[in-house]
């Protein structure tokens, strides 16, 4: 009996003692459940309070935009044009559909990643040039830190250091656009009338540097993009594209190059003209020597090789003042923060040989004053 007894306590006991247990064990379970809880929480808070920090000390972005068939093949230029400059910058890539810009495709970290996931086969005859530039505004846009917005080309080198390069951009609200009237230019096609004026028809190159307000302006656009779709096709390559001269005979065909004419004409047509800085800062060589006459015809990018890359060149780039628009009778005086300053912080065409040349001899990234 009194063995049973005792067993029985004992059952007792050791079933209070496994309450006890669970209990200890839901206590535990529950203060650590919320002391988890309460640390994710706190990091939560943390983490938010550290980025509100960082945007509050986050700087204008300048966002860079380039325009690749494949790879970028000056890709070392740039990487080291961005060392140590990061929060002041951003990079997009439009490559054409399918390639992928990954370890094995570029060396360096600035650009892994930032390639557009949309991009379009960019066709000659069709006005796609200017569609992949407004896949790149459009992706560019969805960051609120981006500022400028800057269109580059696979083959475009910079000219000067970015600080140098961020000063001069960020110094003024205006767009850069090479934007000129020309009331002879046979490239207008009458048939966009009523939609576009003559009197708001441009050219100019399409190296373009855009504020927000302009490159909201292309991405919104519905009304012109159509016309330049429907009415100028063209029978030549772009310009980015042609290695060699334009056929003389294509150009007797009505043809009209969108990409030359796009940004120019919409932002002339939303009557923004005076919101502009009306000139390209990237530098590209025309070659006349295979035409006589001042018509672009035969006209096409000199591609600078190993052997044409040398201080003086660059110099010559780096020394131009002004710009003569003859159409418009238009002198264009360079300037930077109201004093004189040269007119180009980019060129192009090229190669991968005498790029890597004018960065082995330094003659690129300097300040300029250091340059001069
Ligand atoms: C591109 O990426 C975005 C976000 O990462 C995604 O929402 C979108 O569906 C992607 N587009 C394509 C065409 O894959
Ligand atoms: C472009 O469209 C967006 C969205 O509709 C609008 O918020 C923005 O103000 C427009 N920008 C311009 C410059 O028209």
């Amino acid at each position: 009996m009194k063995k049973k007894a005792s067993s029985q306590q004992q059952k007792l006991r050791s079933s209070s003692r496994c309450k006890r247990k669970i209990f200890a064990a839901l206590m535990f379970a529950f203060c650590l459940g919320s002391f988890v809880y309460f640390q994710a929480r706190f990091n939560g808070i943390a983490a938010s309070l550290k980025n509100q920090q960082a945007r509050l000390n986050q700087k204008p972005q300048i966002a860079f935009l380039f325009i690749a068939r494949n790879r970028l093949p000056l890709e070392f230029v740039w990487d080291a044009f961005f060392l140590g400059e990061d929060g002041k910058f951003s990079i997009y890539v439009h490559s054409r559909p399918g390639f992928v810009l990954s370890e094995a495709t570029t060396q360096s970290k600035y650009f892994l990643n930032r390639q557009v996931n949309d991009s379009i086969q960019v066709e000659w005859g069709e006005a796609t040039m200017i569609e992949a530039e407004r896949v790149l505004l459009r992706h560019a846009l969805r960051d609120p830190f981006n500022h400028r917005f800057v269109f580059l080309s696979d083959s475009c080198i910079p000219l000067y250091s970015f600080s140098y390069t961020y000063n001069y951009i960020m110094s003024t609200p205006t767009s850069f656009v090479d934007s000129f009237a020309d009331t002879k230019d046979k490239r207008y096609n009458p048939r966009m009338d009523p939609v576009i004026h003559v009197q708001n028809w441009r050219k100019g190159s399409q190296w373009v540097v855009l504020n927000r307000k302009h490159a909201e302006i292309v991405v919104n656009d519905t009304i012109v993009l159509p016309m330049f779709q429907q009415h100028c096709r063209r029978k030549s390559l772009p310009e980015f594209w042609r290695d060699r001269p334009v056929p003389a005979e294509g150009w007797k065909e009505h043809n009209c190059i969108p990409d030359e004419h796009y940004v120019q004409t919409l932002l002339a047509q939303k009557g923004v003209d005076s919101e502009l800085t009306r000139r390209s800062l990237s530098h590209s060589a025309w070659d006349l020597t295979s035409t006589k006459s001042n018509e672009r015809r035969g006209w096409h990018p000199m591609t600078y090789k190993f052997s044409d890359a040398t201080p003086h060149l660059i110099q010559s780039i780096k020394g131009i003042d002004n710009i003569n628009y003859e159409t418009e009778y238009r002198r264009e005086w360079c300037t930077s923060k109201g004093k004189p300053a040269p007119c180009f912080l980019f060129a192009r065409k090229f190669t991968r040989p005498a790029a890597l040349r004018l960065l082995r001899e330094s003659i690129l990234l300097k300040d300029k004053e250091q340059a001069s």
